[in-house]
């Protein structure tokens, strides 16, 4: 299988309820090397542009105003298989139909509030890690 990167993000409610530690721990037990970290806020422009591909949806202005109404915690990640096994670890997008165990079944409210984001693709993955983190940024993270 290949080395893929994935962007995780802790959405504001994740970050609202302190649940930062909790969920990263998830993560790094499962595996992942965290190759880029950061606290940010996002503003309408910058979160519209990042959900660009749902324009158009009914839910994309509640989801741009929701990812904007605190702070979220980008985190690009890398590993074998990385966007399967990250989506397996976050289960589905509405907790009530995510699996016992994965990080939305337990910490996530709803649907549209569900703690987490995950890349859908390597290829997208590649392209959202960008997003967030300079090639620099993480050439000087593994240098450690
Ligand atoms: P994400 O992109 O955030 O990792 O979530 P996902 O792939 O599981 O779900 P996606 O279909 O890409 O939707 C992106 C985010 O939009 C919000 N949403 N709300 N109320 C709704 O019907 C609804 N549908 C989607 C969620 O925050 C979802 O994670
Ligand atoms: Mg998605």
């Amino acid at each position: 299988m290949a080395i893929e990167r994935t962007l995780a993000i802790l959405k504001p409610d994740c970050v609202r309820k302190n649940l930062q530690g909790e969920v990263i721990a998830r993560i790094q037990k499962a595996g992942f090397t965290v190759l880029g970290m950061k606290m940010v806020r996002l503003s309408p422009t910058a979160a519209g542009a990042f959900y660009a591909v749902h324009k158009g949806r009914p839910f994309y202005d509640s989801l741009v105003e929701f990812m904007c109404s605190g702070p979220v915690v980008p985190i690009a990640l890398e590993k074998e298989n990385a966007v399967a096994d990250y989506r397996t670890l976050i289960g589905s997008t509405d907790p009530k139909d995510a699996a016992p165990g994965t990080i939305r079944k337990d910490f996530a409210d709803n649907k549209g509030e569900n703690c987490v984001h995950g890349s859908d693709s390597a290829e997208n993955g590649k392209i959202e890690v960008a997003f967030f983190f300079s090639e620099k940024e993480i050439a000087e993270n593994r240098r450690g």
